[in-house]
């Protein structure tokens, strides 16, 4: 008999997100909303829906959000000026800018000119480097995601070996630091390992992030391993289309303690840690307004 534990993503966002509700009418008592700025250059149809996701969950946490749709055409100096003007509005505490950007603009020089205060996918260099310091600072909000699935299905992550497979900027590399400051012992894994499927098959914890359909079958994983699946795969079987994840889950459901299934699993966690570090931002920035406005003890 399979026992393996489906581990429910919707639920766990749904948790996330009710507590950032209750803090965010916290804030709004106290005079401050919330605000998210959602930036989308062109008509890319999957952001498109990215953005409308988070417009849409914003809403219902409280939060404000204020959308820039701009053309695909749209030059990198006007982006630039509409992020530094985002910047320095007092009223906006969180900048997303939604990727990929049309090729004719520079992702870095973008993704630099946001306010790391404000940078809630956590993008910013100062950012990255802070959590490779183990500085508290805002985190890419998909590897917090598989963070806290992972916190509450395994508990305390110490001495685990977790294998990342994929080394992107946006997932592999931020959760390779986040396991690393959760005390795991931490393999990478690439289209250049050698022996990826014997390395990975070592694993307590398996993160499948390379964007891959169903790659990472049961020669992967070791019986009783635990596995994230942040793959989000568009496939076309004969008349149907649906959506599956890095991990073929048939192959892996017999072996694995856990397993995150696709769509339900990761994806609704990345969209309830961008509520979250939107309301970290805002709490933050009121903080550090409050100290520079507070009067200059008197003299007596
Ligand atoms: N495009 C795909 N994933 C992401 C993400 O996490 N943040 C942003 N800004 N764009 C994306």
């Amino acid at each position: 008999m399979n026992s393996a534990q489906l581990i429910d993503g919707k639920a766990a966002a749904a948790r996330v997100l009710q507590q950032v509700k209750v803090d965010v009418a916290s804030m709004v008592a106290d005079g401050i909303q919330p605000c998210l700025a959602v930036v989308l250059v062109g008509e890319d149809p999957a952001s498109q829906v990215y953005v409308r996701n988070k417009i849409l969950r914003a809403e219902e946490c409280g939060i404000r959000s204020l959308e820039y749709k701009l053309a695909d055409d749209i030059g990198e100096d006007e982006l630039l000026e509409l992020i530094r003007r985002l910047n320095a509005d007092r009223e906006v505490h969180g900048i997303l800018l939604q990727l990929p950007l049309p090729a004719h603009i520079e992702e870095t020089l973008a993704l630099q000119a946001i306010d790391p205060g404000k940078d809630v996918d956590g993008f910013h260099s100062e950012n990255v480097g802070g959590l490779s310091q183990g500085r508290t600072v805002l985190t890419p909000c998909t590897p917090s995601g598989c963070m806290q699935l992972l916190h509450d299905t395994v508990g305390d992550l110490s001495g685990k070996h977790a294998v990342v497979i994929g080394r992107s900027n946006i997932v592999g590399k931020p959760m390779a630091a986040l396991l690393l400051q959760a005390h795991c012992s931490v393999t990478v894994l690439h289209s250049r390992s050698q022996n990826a499927a014997a390395l990975s098959r070592q694993a307590d914890i398996v993160i499948a992030a390379v964007g891959r359909p169903r790659m990472i079958d049961a020669s992967w994983l070791k019986p009783g391993a635990v596995v994230i699946d942040v793959g989000i795969n568009r496939i076309t079987e004969g008349e149907r289309s649906r959506l599956v994840g890095d991990v073929d889950f048939d192959s892996a459901l017999p072996v694995v303690s856990a397993i995150t299934p696709v769509p339900g699993g990761v994806g609704p966690m990345t969209i309830a840690f961008l509520m979250k570090n939107t309301l970290i931002a805002a709490q933050q920035q009121a903080k550090t307004h409050a100290k520079s406005e507070a009067p200059c003890p008197s003299i007596s």
